[in-house]
């Protein structure tokens, strides 16, 4: 009883101080749910019961563009995030402020906020590591709890169908079982702050290009196996409050009004209890979206308002159902711990801890990709001179664009260009020209921007050692058409690496690339778009400081013909460049495609495998300055887990990721690996451990559709065990099932 008092008034004292009776400070012990000790289901009924029909309506839909367009309606209590559905005061129930924050908060400078920038997620895919997946959703859910909001809508997984994918950068790569396994971590960590979490683009959103009309063709087989796979993984794993559907179709119908894909497998097979919420303006009708298990329209209410009261009340949309779609949504603050711990914004980010967070990400995510000769760790004590060239190395890094944009604090480093628009590059200031100098200080490091080719050359020959940077900016809303580096750097670094036989190349790209001048150097560093720190971690990983421990999360392939499909869908390339895109007519805009996936589930590195293709870097690899030799695998059977040793032969200290694959049967038809488990070993030099790795029963199966679920064939597995998806040199057939 005493205690109740001191937290009554202490949500006094808060609503005084404030000054607003905001419902996010009322007592908890006011309620009729206010008993932790009901389960979240019961706790939402209870609420439910006390609803009126209008309160429910106004549950399941925002409240408009709100702070995203200029002159939009903005409820007094608006949190400045993309999306906001107004509380019930009467009943304690808070408004549910979402922000979205795939890489770190966005739009927090409109509100004078900081947020932290993350690595990229494919950044943090390479580490492998569901620590750094936690600690990465961790840093998001702090940050929005501190910034008052109480839900994420980050947490994108769709794969890496295509390396052009214009949000690769928010997504964990090409495996199911790896993003699965990234995400939902990820969604632990966010949720771990009593922030509600998200998994998104449910689902086979995996190109930009006509993301809102694409009309995506693909078997139920290839689907399970593949990309609800990894939302099945996800979820299980981080128990989000919500699934976002996407702009596209899937086999005719809209994902968010696809009743296989939302009422079918998400609320059916996978006993999803969240809420479903749809994309921005991906909602199309009130009666067959409620009813295929759409739950909560965003950004407005045109589908959700006043049309769904009318659908229940003519019983096109059955009561039971619109309580169900508040029943979700009501569990989800619940079960999130949403509501019993309220996130009040009148705490201060702390950049710092942010900082080091990310810089420990980046430092896991970065893959050192080759190192002739050794070149890297670079030792500072014998270099007299470092040419540091390009991509405005000497100001800060890039970040990727479009909802994941995190506004650099300062602004964009890289003047004049706009600080937070879409289709322009922001760069945080984390100059790695600074840090490769703090690392080398007895040594003379020059800069030169890379626009004067001539220049940047000869700055290359006259010194000891030439490190160029290369960019590509990504951004949601688009694909990139090709693979090739933007702005001619591919020139630039031919040249150098001509000047300067001793030339490392780092990229800071959002997707992979080719590498036409890859034999003409002698390391090259992949560090994705690194975050807040990346200056920081990059020099790190080029003076050795850390040793790179990341791998490809996807593969790189050496030429877009290599693809399942060497054209995007919908760009017609008869048409030049009236085929993409920008060009457009307002008739194409609305008009759907077919996107034809015909490759199924094949594709990344058991399309390259099953196809004989050498890609220019494989999924899982990965260099260290140190090496690792397995030995002596025995697959345990009845336990589905693989036992090894790993031994550091080197004479430093590192970490290798060990990644065990299992090819199904030979009556199976078919021919490549697929990732059944991996482990992060960390091994002193010299030192040897033997390692046991479970193999994820789902990534051994096949979804038979005749009996609508996975099945397990009888017949020898190869199981085989490495350091990359190219180079596994334990092997050995066993039957698993
Ligand atoms: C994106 C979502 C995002 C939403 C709100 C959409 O355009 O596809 O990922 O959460 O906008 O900003």
């Amino acid at each position: 009883m005493r205690i109740r008092t001191a937290a009554l008034s202490l949500a006094l004292a808060a609503v005084s101080l404030t000054g607003l009776v905001s419902a996010q400070t009322a007592p908890a012990a006011q309620h009729p749910w206010s008993n932790t000790s009901l389960s979240p289901d019961q706790r939402a009924d209870i609420v439910l019961h006390e609803m009126t029909q209008a309160e429910k309506i106004q549950m399941v839909h925002g409240i408009g563009w709100g702070p995203l367009r200029e002159g939009a309606f903005v409820p007094p209590d608006n949190n400045g995030g993309a999306g906001e559905v107004l509380g019930i005061p009467r009943l304690g129930i808070p408004s549910i402020q979402q922000a979205d924050s795939a890489v770190g908060a966005r739009m927090a400078a409109l509100q004078s906020r900081y947020a932290t920038l993350l690595p990229s997620v494919l950044g943090a895919a390479s580490s492998w590591d569901s620590k750094a997946a936690f600690l990465y959703g961790d840093v998001i859910g702090r940050e929005l709890r501190a910034q008052g909001f109480n839900q994420s809508i980050g947490g994108g997984v769709d794969l890496a169908r295509d390396p052009r994918n214009g949000r690769l950068f928010e997504y964990p790569g090409e495996d199911p079982l790896l993003a699965g396994t990234t995400v939902g971590h990820l969604i632990v960590g966010v949720q771990s702050n009593h922030i509600m979490g998200d998994i998104k683009h449910y689902a086979m959103n995996d190109q930009e290009t006509g993301r809102t009309i694409v009309d995506v063709k693909i078997s139920k087989k290839a689907m399970q196996e593949s990309d609800l796979l990894a939302f099945n993984l996800g979820i299980r794993i981080g128990h989000p409050a919500s699934v976002m559907c996407s702009y596209n179709k899937v086999n005719t119908d809209w994902a968010c009004e696809n009743d296989y894909l939302l009422n079918h497998v998400l609320k059916g097979e996978w006993r999803f209890p969240g809420f479903v919420v749809s994309d921005w303006e991906a909602t199309h009708t009130t009666v067959k979206a409620a009813n295929a298990g759409l739950d909560m329209q965003q950004p407005g209410d045109e589908y959700f308002g006043r049309p769904l009261l009318d659908a229940v009340q003519a019983g096109t949309v059955p009561q039971a159902r619109l309580d169900d779609m508040v029943h979700r949504i009501l569990r989800s603050l619940f079960a999130t711990g949403a509501i019993d711990h309220p996130s009040t914004p009148r705490f201060v980010v702390d950049p710092f801890r942010g900082r080091d967070d990310s810089r420990q990400i980046a430092s896991e995510s970065i893959v050192l990709l080759r190192n002739q000769q050794n070149t890297l760790p670079l030792n500072s004590a014998t270099l007299h001179s470092i040419a540091v060239i390009g991509a405005h190395a000497d100001v800060g890094v890039m970040s990727g664009g479009g909802s994941a944009q995190v506004d650099a604090p300062g602004g964009n480093a890289v003047a004049p260009l706009a600080s937070t628009a879409w289709g322009h590059a922001v760069y945080f200031p984390s100059a790695p020209l600074k840090y490769i100098r703090e690392q080398a200080p007895n040594a003379d490091v020059k800069f030169a921007a890379g626009t004067d080719v001539a220049e940047a050359a000869a700055l290359a020959k006259a010194s000891d050692v030439a490190i160029v940077f290369a960019d590509q900016y990504e951004s949601e809303g688009a694909d990139t058409l090709d693979l090739t580096l933007p702005n001619q750097q591919d020139a630039l670094i031919a040249a150098v690496a001509k000047a300067n036989p001793r030339t490392i190349v780092v990229l800071i790209t959002g997707n992979p690339v080719t590498m036409p001048w890859v034999d003409q150097t002698s390391a090259i560093v992949e560090a994705w778009y690194p975050g807040i720190a990346g200056g920081q971690a990059i020099a790190d990983i080029l003076f050795g400081k850390v040793n790179p421990s990341a791998k490809l999360p996807i593969t790189f392939p050496s030429a877009i013909a290599d693809l399942p499909h060497p054209q995007i869908f919908g760009i017609d390339p008869s048409r030049g460049a009236g085929g993409l895109p920008e060009h457009w007519s307002k008739e194409q805009r609305q008009t759907s495609f077919p996107a034809d996936l015909n490759e199924g589930a094949r594709f990344g590195y058991k399309w390259f495998e099953s196809e004989n293709k050498q890609p220019l870097y494989p999924f899982g690899y990965g260099l260290s300055y140190t090496a690792y030799e397995y030995g002596s695998l025995q697959v345990d059977a009845a336990k589905k887990s693989a036992t090894f040793t790993i031994r550091n032969t080197g004479s430093r200290p590192g970490v290798e990721i060990a990644e065990l694959y299992v090819q199904l049967p030979a009556a199976s038809g078919e021919h490549f690996n697929r990732l059944g488990g991996f482990e992060r070993v960390p091994l002193a030099a010299g030192e040897e451990k033997t390692v046991t790795i479970p193999i994820e029963p789902l990534t051994a199966a096949t979804f038979d559709e005749a009996k609508d679920a996975f099945t397990w064939q009888h017949g020898d597995y190869t199981v085989s065990v490495g350091g990359s998806s190219a180079t596994l040199p334990l092997t050995t057939k066993v039957a698993l099932y």
